[in-house]
């Protein structure tokens, strides 16, 4: 097909790509050498972005060989042109989760799950719509669950800074927090420690989550060991057999104890088994993978903000707490310095930073500054920082402004891309935007009301972990007013 300018809305100047794939196999070697170890992610992409002038080029993402057959991709690294990846119309979604290269449908019993799923095949909105109903079901139990798991997070955080170590660990509490929520959620209230899982759930999913994740990640060793790291974790994927038995224990605990959601998936139309894999998948990879990293991000920011913030949110909640008389899902709509400083953490550090789609058809991409020619077939990729952080968009872009989305500041929610689409977009059966965004809006506000009704304000230690970031709280100062 020839490319035609009524594609370029804005007849911006149609330019060629810049950037390079580098000789083959060596090229995408050196590139990812560069991303994990010699310049790390966030320089790998501002070098490039100076080198060709422009936040729109070409260049190879991990894993590349032998993972994946073809790295190549075009990089896009602006708030402009972001959101062709979420042009279902446009882009095509087909095992594209995890990049450039899927791991083996063996770790999820054999099935593609939705996640893998594009929109035009036919079981994505069977098993989305199955999902996104299944929470319409049950949301009147968010609130009252979510608290009560959150009373004894709270509780096990204040034993271990009254103790003798005078510290708690934030990040395996909220790890066991999260998984207790979504396994009761959809295990009509089972509590996961009494099924075969005993206390080891979450250990479970971690370890087949990073088994999943490998090709793309780094473990953080010492310098010396970054060559040796690249060979073991870039060269062969992982073999799901060594999850195998885990994952058979994790399928008998969801499979025994999600009765009422596996019974209303048949009814749906989906086989029992094919619906039990996605919701491992959907409450262990998405949400318990997704909340795990979510909470201690927030707890982060919120911390670097220093006790005048935490005043005014503990100011705002309890006034609003006391003036409708609990805590409720209307009450929490109407604390717009909570919704902003939920909204800032997700924009200023997207928990997952990378989609990709393949164009569906030739077309054209635009930058703030020109358009360029896409193939069909070419992987496109958006690495989202760059986008929630372009400083044509937002002012001091890479500052933490908690009012930032208040007021006016509202109108910005459109460039807050953390679902795979906007924030103010809805996920449905016919895009790929997280199905979840409401739920996890709704628990960020929740876990800062609950805080500071219980708190004046913490404090913590903090360093980079594998996936995300390690909080330890080190000290709580109970509220003086309720
Ligand atoms: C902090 C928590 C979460 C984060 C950061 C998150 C993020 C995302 C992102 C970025 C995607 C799109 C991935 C892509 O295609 O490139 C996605 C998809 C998805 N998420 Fe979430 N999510 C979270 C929680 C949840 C929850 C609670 C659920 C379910 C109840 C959920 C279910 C899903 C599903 C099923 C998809 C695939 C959607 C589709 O195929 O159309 N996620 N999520």
């Amino acid at each position: 097909m020839a490319f035609t300018t009524t594609n370029n809305d804005n007849h911006l100047p149609l330019k060629q790509l810049p950037g390079s794939y580098g000789l083959p196999f060596i090229g995408p070697i050196f590139d990812r050498h560069d991303y994990f170890y010699n310049q790390g992610r966030d320089k790998f992409f501002s070098t490039r972005i100076q080198k060709y002038n422009s936040t729109i080029f070409k260049t190879n993402m991990p894993p590349g060989p032998f993972i994946s057959s073809n790295p190549r991709v075009i990089a896009l690294l602006d708030a402009a042109s972001f959101p062709i990846l979420f042009d279902n119309e446009k882009v095509e979604k087909h095992n594209v989760f995890d990049g450039t290269f899927m791991p083996s449908t063996n770790f999820t019993g054999g099935y593609r799950v939705c996640a893998q799923l594009d929109t035009t095949e036919p079981n994505h909105a069977l098993i989305k719509g199955f999902f996104l109903n299944a929470l319409l079901l049950r949301k009147d139990s968010f609130v009252p669950l979510f608290r009560s798991i959150l009373s004894e997070a709270f509780s096990e955080i204040e034993e271990g800074v009254s103790g003798k170590s005078g510290k708690a660990d934030f990040n395996t509490i909220f790890s066991v927090a999260s998984f207790d929520f979504m396994f009761r959620l959809f295990c009509d209230n089972k509590d996961p420690s009494e099924t075969i899982l005993g206390s080891q759930g979450p250990k479970m999913l971690d370890t087949w989550i990073i088994f999943q994740l490998f090709p793309i990640e780094t473990l953080k060793f010492p310098k010396i060991f970054n060559y040796l790291e690249d060979i073991l974790l870039r060269t062969v994927p992982f073999p799901a057999c060594l999850t195998r038995s885990s994952y058979k224990k994790l399928y008998e605990a969801f499979s025994s104890s999600a009765v009422t959601l596996l019974n209303e998936a048949e009814k749906a139309g989906l086989k029992r088994a094919e619906a039990c894999h996605n919701l491992i998948f959907i409450a262990g990879f998405n949400s318990y993978g997704g909340f795990k990293n979510q909470f201690p991000t927030l707890f982060k920011w919120i911390g670097s903000c220093g006790k005048t913030l935490h005043k005014e949110l503990a100011n705002e909640i309890r006034a609003v707490v006391k003036y409708e008389g609990g805590v409720t899902i209307q009450s929490l709509e109407k604390m717009p310095l909570v919704k902003s400083v939920v909204y800032e953490t997700m924009r200023i550090e997207p928990i997952v930073r990378y989609q990709y789609a393949k164009a569906r058809e030739d077309l054209i991409v635009e930058s703030h500054d020109a358009a360029f020619e896409v193939k069909k077939g070419e992987m496109l990729f958006g690495y989202q920082p760059f986008a929630t952080k372009d400083p044509r968009i937002f002012d001091d872009a890479e500052v933490f402004v908690p009012k930032r989305f208040v007021g006016e500041g509202e109108k910005l929610l459109k460039y807050v891309l953390w679902s795979n689409g906007k924030e103010t977009d809805e996920a449905s059966v016919d895009n790929k935007q997280c199905p979840g965004k409401n739920l996890v809006v709704l628990l960020c506000r929740l876990f800062l009301v609950e805080f500071f009704l219980r708190y004046d304000t913490f404090e913590f230690e903090t360093k980079e972990a594998v996936v995300g970031v390690s909080i330890t709280i080190t000290s709580l100062t109970k509220a003086s007013s309720t």
